[in-house]
């Protein structure tokens, strides 16, 4: 058996392919089937002349998404986008598919492609989501790897919130009546896997119950976290920006033809480079009030401001040094001005907003215990994480970004709902 990405490989010569029809066409006494096999799509044409006449019997009886093997001979053809097309000899239908395949080439509504997701995952666009995703993950694994950092799995259920009580999950089935809580990021686990390792990773689900319903939230996302030791502010956001520089380039050099499915306008994309724009969030401020906003002095950035501000630039967007009151209690002060804190967040251009939220992390005990007090944070529970600055703690810092948001941003997506296989939000738990 071939895969069709290879195709060219085997030019002149007779394959066999196994997967899908998803499309077809007959004139009569000429065939034009449209095979895909999950690597790509290609177009194999037979002749009644040129298969047994039970097989063109059975083509006559195809229906869009049944699965089928069929061998041809390789050709080349200028038309077809991979550049090759097949010569059929051979039709198998594996299992005929039920008449009525409920997605057709005809506009569809966004809950009603949602409802059939399992389904709609085959179409073309979607296709290419995923392999982007995919292109995503193993850049961000290669990078991480190359760059010291080694993969430390963070617990989902947790005692603690690390982001903030007001979106999580909580669940009963502890004993004694503890609460348990869905992770809504492994950050605070990885500061203590970095006392072991140095510099980790972690790259998995976590949980928001998010109330708002926008384009850019999903209620269970992908997040990967990174953490450091011995690196400050300034180093953090170097890591970062290496980061997305990568697998912004790699994207572009191996998926191409996936960004061509989505339409994507590939030139805002390769300006995606090192030196990103850097902002104090007062400079960010006094930017917004400039083009008409009236965000406040100490406030936190909402998603039209966010979408303003990359509209300037063509590059991604630093804001550091937020207010401290609107930040997590973990974040460390700018030394230089103790009512901010030494964060930021990364703004991706083209509107897309936040994809990356990070800082240096509070390392001093009892400073760290005095912002547990003002946040209101029970001791007990966060007890072994204050321990980290008993034993042997060092200056660190890290960062978090939203898997979901960022093949949003590179496939050029409208709604982070198509960039994961089963979104879940608010109001959507199926399939
Ligand atoms: O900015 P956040 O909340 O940062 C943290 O959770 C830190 N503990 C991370 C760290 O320092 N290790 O979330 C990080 C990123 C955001 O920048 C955004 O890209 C994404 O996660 N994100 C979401 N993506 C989709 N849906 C949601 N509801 C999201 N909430 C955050
Ligand atoms: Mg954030």
């Amino acid at each position: 058996m071939a895969f069709i990405k290879d195709i060219g490989v085997y030019l002149g010569e007779e394959v066999e392919l196994k997967g899908w029809a998803y499309n077809f066409r007959s004139s009569g006494k000429i065939f034009f089937l449209q095979l895909r096999d999950g690597s790509g799509r290609v177009q194999v044409v037979y002749s009644n002349a040129s298969i047994p006449e039970d097989q063109w019997n059975a083509l006559q009886t195809l229906r869009i998404e049944s699965s089928v093997v069929v061998h041809g001979k390789v050709k080349e053809d200028s038309r077809s986008p991979s550049g090759f097309e097949l010569d059929g000899v051979s039709f198998e239908i594996v299992q005929l598919a039920g008449e009525e395949y409920p997605i057709s080439k005809k506009e569809h509504g966004p809950d009603f492609l949602l409802d059939e997701r399992h389904l709609w995952l085959r179409s073309e666009r979607q296709w290419a989501i995923l392999r982007v995703r995919d292109r995503i993950i193993t850049s961000t694994y290669e990078w991480m790897h190359e760059n010291g950092f080694v993969k430390f799995d963070t617990p989902i259920l947790t005692p603690t919130s690390c982001e903030g009580t007001t979106e999580l999950f909580e669940m009963d089935y502890f004993d004694d009546g503890v609460k348990a809580y869905l992770a809504q990021s492994g950050q605070l686990y990885l500061e203590a896997g970095i006392m072991s390792l140095g510099r980790a990773f972690d790259f998995g689900p976590v949980f928001r119950a998010e109330k708002s319903k926008t384009r850019r939230h999903l209620t269970e996302f992908w997040m990967m976290d990174a953490e450091a030791a011995f690196v400050e502010h300034d180093e953090n956001m170097k890591i970062q920006e290496e980061l997305i520089v990568r697998i912004v380039k790699d994207v572009l050099e191996k998926n191409s033809s996936e960004l061509k499915v989505l339409e994507r306008d590939i030139e805002p994309l390769k300006k995606v480079l090192a030196p990103f724009v850097r902002l104090t969030h007062v400079q960010a401020i006094e930017k917004l009030r400039g083009l008409g906003s009236d965000i406040g002095d100490r406030a936190d950035l909402g998603a039209d401001d966010e979408t303003l501000l990359t509209q300037q630039f063509d590059r991604p967007i630093f804001i550091e040094k937020y207010p401290a009151e609107v930040k997590a209690f973990y974040m460390k002060r700018d030394p230089n001005a103790p009512n901010l804190v030494l964060n930021n967040d990364l703004l991706a251009p083209e509107g897309y907003g936040e994809i990356i939220g990070g800082s240096q992390r509070e390392d001093d005990l009892d400073t760290l215990l005095q912002r547990m007090k003002e946040h209101n944070l029970p001791l007990e529970p966060f007890e072994w994480y204050v321990d980290l600055r008993r034993f042997g703690s060092v200056p660190h810092s890290g960062f978090g970004f939203g898997l979901e948001r960022i093949v949003g941003w590179i496939c050029g997506l409208h709604h982070v709902r198509e960039t994961i296989p089963f979104p879940r939000m608010i109001n959507r738990l199926k399939p």
